[in-house]
């Protein structure tokens, strides 16, 4: 069979944040971030580190960008650090902050990548978080501030910009379940939070239009392709309920308006909000959170397959169940479902048709490191690369209008609450010397942009693959 192929143009990239990659934390007179913070905090990290140094990208930055000319891509996603830029949250912009970032764009420019910048990939200022963090409603002003600043500078230059990254992950996991930055355990808050994210992405939107003229504007939400365990009504429920929370929550407001009134009831039912009307959404709120968006950046990881039912183990619904047996999961313990990337893309054309998509994180954590030959052979990541890009042509191949990829991530990085225990990188990184060894997964990728073409599928993969997810067995 003959190669899959991508359209002319489209975006070969990687992936970082600021936080995960940087390191300097106390270097331009960068101020502290929530994550610093969290980080410092005994028993919040599984190893117990933090990001100080991290990958040192401060200042091997030109080593990291020659290496993606190296592998011929022509896209880079980035964050830029909140507290870098405003190390205080709010006030006069440091021009240092400002500086590194210049010249960062600069340098990717000069090698042929597009920056796509993503504004808040989750490093809030600590002295946001005092005066009451995302939720207060006070930070969407100062969020507008910093986009404001950082597309002052840079809007000349960067024709992509994303407001934030993942605001599901910042609201659930940092408000409601605490195991990230700032670590609360809030769910009315989460929620609280959650509006605030979007009020400023929405409110920041037009403001990065002036300072970038031309320049495509978006938001990088994460999504999981969601389905019933089995066809009872109880897990069509269960299903509905996790879409409603984790997906339906951040695109609905977006494209729509509107919070999805199921997801809505879902909450009050649990006591997380009052009956009646969101106590946080003020007029006119949802007018600036649906202001119109160029592209929807998409973080695909994994599916979650629900159930209505109580767990072998008597666990209360509703919740996942688990799919593949342990050995098959990523070091994350996700599933690894390529096929749920294709069905992802399709429902997000059919139901919200944002105007253009990019797959803005894609990637998976595995253990492996050089071995005696000095190589990298991280066939589990090549395979999923495979997997994944193949789904994304078939998508593309059905009509959704994806212009980009970018894996998550180039380099194995501070992988947030799990530390260094998790490396997603196309290229190895020793922390104790900082060497940068590019895998086989990265080799391969380098192909696979270089003929803007994936190769196809063995033809009895192609043909033992499973035409819809409900048709698969249940385990
Ligand atoms: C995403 C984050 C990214 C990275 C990957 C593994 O949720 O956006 O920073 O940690 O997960």
């Amino acid at each position: 069979m003959s190669p899959l192929p991508f359209p002319p143009g489209f975006l070969w990239g990687a992936a970082t944040s600021a936080f995960q990659v940087e390191g300097a934390a106390d270097e331009g007179g960068r101020g502290e971030s929530i994550w610093d913070r969290f980080a410092a905090t005994p028993g919040r990290i599984e190893d117990g580190r933090d990001a100080r140094v991290a990958c040192d990208h401060f200042h091997r930055w030109r080593e990291d960008v020659a290496l993606m000319q190296s592998l011929g891509l022509n896209a880079y996603r980035l964050s830029l650090a909140w507290p870098r830029i405003l190390p205080r949250g709010r006030g006069a912009p440091s021009a240092a902050g400002l500086d590194f970032y210049d010249r960062l764009v600069d340098g990717l420019l000069e090698a042929g990548l597009a920056p796509m910048v993503t504004l808040n990939h989750w490093d809030l200022p600590q002295a946001l978080q005092e005066r009451g963090g995302w939720g207060a409603r006070d930070t969407a002003a100062a969020f507008v501030e910093y986009a404001h600043a950082a597309s002052m500078r840079l809007g000349d230059r960067v024709r992509q910009w994303a407001t934030h990254n993942e605001p599901w992950c910042i609201a659930t996991l940092g408000h409601e379940q605490g195991c990230h930055a700032p670590g609360l355990t809030d769910p009315a808050l989460a929620l609280r939070a959650a509006h605030h994210l979007l009020l400023s992405h929405g409110q920041a939107v037009p403001v990065l239009r002036r300072n970038a003229p031309g320049a495509e504007v978006g938001i990088v939400l994460i999504h999981g392709q969601v389905e019933p365990h089995t066809g009872s009504a109880a897990d069509a429920d269960a299903a509905r309920w996790w879409d409603g929370a984790f997906n339906r929550w951040f695109l609905d407001p977006l494209f729509r308006g509107e919070y999805p009134a199921d997801a809505v009831a879902d909450r009050v039912a649990r006591g997380h909000l009052p009956p009646g009307e969101l106590p946080f959404v003020q007029p006119g709120d949802l007018g600036h959170i649906a202001e119109p968006i160029d592209f929807l950046g998409v973080n695909y990881y994994s599916r979650t397959v629900m159930s209505g039912a109580p767990g072998p183990a008597g666990e209360p619904p509703p919740r996942a169940v688990p799919m593949a047996p342990k050995e098959a999961l990523t070091e994350m313990g996700w599933e690894v479902w390529p096929q749920g990337l294709h069905d992802l893309l399709l429902r997000l054309h059919r139901d919200y048709a944002p105007p253009r998509i990019y797959v803005t994180e894609n990637g998976a954590a595995f253990p492996d490191a050089p071995g005696a030959d000095g190589v990298v052979h991280d066939a589990r990541r090549r395979d999923f690369l495979l997997g994944h890009l193949r789904a994304l042509a078939r998508a593309i191949a059905a009509g959704v209008p994806v212009a980009g990829y970018y894996h998550w991530s180039l380099l194995d990085n501070f992988e947030w609450a799990a530390g260094y225990t998790r490396r997603f990188g196309l290229v190895h990184v020793d922390f104790e010397t900082q060497r940068r060894t590019p895998k086989d997964s990265a080799r391969l990728y380098a192909g696979i942009a270089a003929a803007n073409a994936v190769p196809a599928p063995p033809p009895e993969a192609a043909s033992s693959r499973s035409p819809s997810p409900l048709a698969a067995p249940a385990p």
